[in-house]
């Protein structure tokens, strides 16, 4: 089979930290799919910027997104240029033209849903969001699949890894809040509009999606109740630290008989509860299912790799789904041949 080819909407922390991860493990994706994976057009809003960045990948850039989304060679549209518009409109139509589309885009996956997993199921092809919910942390196919058998009574979680950098530096150093924030944009955890970290509407996007799977509904940003950061100030710390505890910006779902309650909102917590552990960029999801009982997951919720992680991840799903439909085989199951070390000789 033919290279599987990539079409990648924007090339920021996100688009640059897939393209790394495609090529660095180049081999270990060829032995798990059988079949190379291969980015063919790369849409940016500035050429210019970006051939004289990277002259090198010269070739692959374009301001046009036709170029991607009209390609017959392309296969699967990966979405990493964040909005709601145009995004939407590109990968509504990359859809609607045949393509397998990956998103790490929460905004437009909890304030669009309908219309996405409508055109989806219309169009037969994938449409995966791993990397819109917690980075690097693999919650959503955990959720949809391994977990199906489970009914869920809630979600709680740090979901949003800006705020829960800047609160771990505020709390532990005494760091002061807009040094913080801006550390969190360097290191390219925040969105391209922090305001949106900081005023808890990423974390609320992130639990609409997370509280529609869960609870096998769809709840839109919309349904959440938000409330960000802004507001902590040193004495908040300081009077949490003297009541034992420490503030975080939880996500929280619940699903009773009158109906599903979603917010987000700095709540202080125990210093011995197992989410005021998780520190810096680092993400946790706590859910109870009805036949698998506690379980918590854990791991960077923001950044370059955590996140391109997750993002390929969606692209070895979709290039077996497209393998199978193509030659009936799914993945491949090369392995390399490699020495185990004898232990206690
Ligand atoms: P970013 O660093 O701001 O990169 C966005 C990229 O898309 C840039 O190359 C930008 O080009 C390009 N772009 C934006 N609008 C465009 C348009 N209209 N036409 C063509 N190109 C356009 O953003 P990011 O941090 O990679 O985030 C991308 C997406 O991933 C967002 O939806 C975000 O919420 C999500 N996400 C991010 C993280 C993270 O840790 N950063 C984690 C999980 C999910 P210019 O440089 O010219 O603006
Ligand atoms: N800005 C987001 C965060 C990126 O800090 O969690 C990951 O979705």
């Amino acid at each position: 089979m033919a290279a599987v080819k990539i079409g990648l909407l924007g090339f920021g922390t996100v688009g640059r930290g897939v393209y790394k991860v495609l090529n660095s493990h180049r081999e270990k994706i060829y032995n798990t799919l059988g079949v190379e994976v291969e980015i063919a057009k790369v849409l940016v809003r500035n050429l210019e910027k970006y051939q004289k960045t990277y002259p090198e990948l010269s070739n692959l850039f374009t301001e046009n997104p036709r170029e991607v989304i009209d390609d017959p060679e392309i296969k699967i549209v990966v979405e990493v240029m964040g909005g709601i518009k145009p995004a939407l409109d590109y990968v509504l139509q990359a859809m609607q033209n045949g393509k397998s589309v990956i998103t790490a885009n929460k905004d437009m996956v909890a304030e669009h849903g309908r219309e996405l997993f409508a055109t989806h199921e219309e169009q037969g092809v994938d449409f995966l969001f791993e990397a819109s919910v917690a980075g690097g942390i693999p919650i959503i196919r955990t959720l949809k699949e391994s977990l199906a058998g489970n009914n869920f009574k809630e979600v709680i979680g740090i979901i949003n890894g800006t705020t829960n950098y800047m609160l771990t530096k505020m709390s532990l150093y005494g760091a002061p809040y807009e040094e913080v924030l801006k550390e969190a944009q360097e290191k390219g955890y925040a969105e391209a509009d922090p305001t949106s970290d900081v005023e808890g509407f990423d974390a609320a996007r992130k639990l609409a999606i997370l509280a529609s799977i869960a609870f096998n509904s769809r709840v839109t940003f919309k349904d959440v109740y938000a409330e960000g950061i802004t507001r902590i100030t040193p004495i908040d710390i300081q009077y949490a630290r003297e009541l034992g505890g420490v503030i975080k910006l939880l996500g929280i779902a619940k699903e009773d008989e009158e109906g599903i309650e979603v917010r987000v909102h700095p709540t202080i917590i125990p210093q011995s509860h197992p989410l005021a552990a998780v520190n810096d960029v680092f993400n946790a999801i706590f859910v109870e299912g009805d036949a698998v009982g506690p379980l918590m997951f854990y791991g960077r919720g923001a950044g370059e790799f955590p996140t391109a992680s997750a993002v390929v991840g969606d692209i070895i799903e979709a290039v077996k789904n497209i393998s199978h439909h193509d030659t009936g085989r799914i993945g491949c199951t090369c392995y390399l041949e490699k020495p185990v070390k004898p232990i206690g000789e």
